[in-house]
């Protein structure tokens, strides 16, 4: 039997969903946020560590991330060409943590990640 906080929750998980709680503004940036979270890495290996590493910044708008499959946030930060992507995410950069939080990523794996959440595919 769940237990009443966590029913609590999703019963007011339920009533958001269903009010639509959000104001206007909230909810575009609410809908952008859902839409990342249904994306993952065709490949079974990058989806595991895209998973484990840049899923839980890069799908919450609060974090100050560019969302997985938001290509117009991307559009900008992949002007900056792909090698200084990848350095910032080894060196760590604004509010993301050096390597994004994969310490045995390489650069290929961090380009193919990259591509992935610039692109949504
Ligand atoms: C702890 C949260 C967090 C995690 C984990 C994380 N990121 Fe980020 N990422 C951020 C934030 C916040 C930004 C925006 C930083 C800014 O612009 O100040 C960002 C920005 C980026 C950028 C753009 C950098 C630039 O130069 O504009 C890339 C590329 C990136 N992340 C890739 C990744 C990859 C790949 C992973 C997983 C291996 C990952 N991130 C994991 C929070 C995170």
């Amino acid at each position: 039997m769940m237990r009443a906080p966590y029913r609590h929750f999703l019963l007011v998980l339920v009533l958001c969903t269903l009010a639509a709680c959000n104001d206007d503004g909230a909810s575009g940036q609410a809908s952008a946020e859902i839409s990342s979270r249904n994306l993952a890495p065709a490949d079974e290996q990058l989806a595991a560590i895209y998973n484990r590493s840049c899923r839980s910044c890069h799908t919450v708008a609060a974090t100050g991330s560019p969302l997985t499959g938001d290509t117009a946030a991307w559009e900008a930060r992949m002007e900056k060409g792909m090698s200084t992507l990848v350095d910032n995410v080894v060196n760590g950069f604004g509010g993301m943590p050096p390597f994004g939080l994969c310490m045995d990523c390489d650069a290929e794996q961090f380009e193919a990640l990259i591509h992935f959440m610039a692109t949504g595919g």
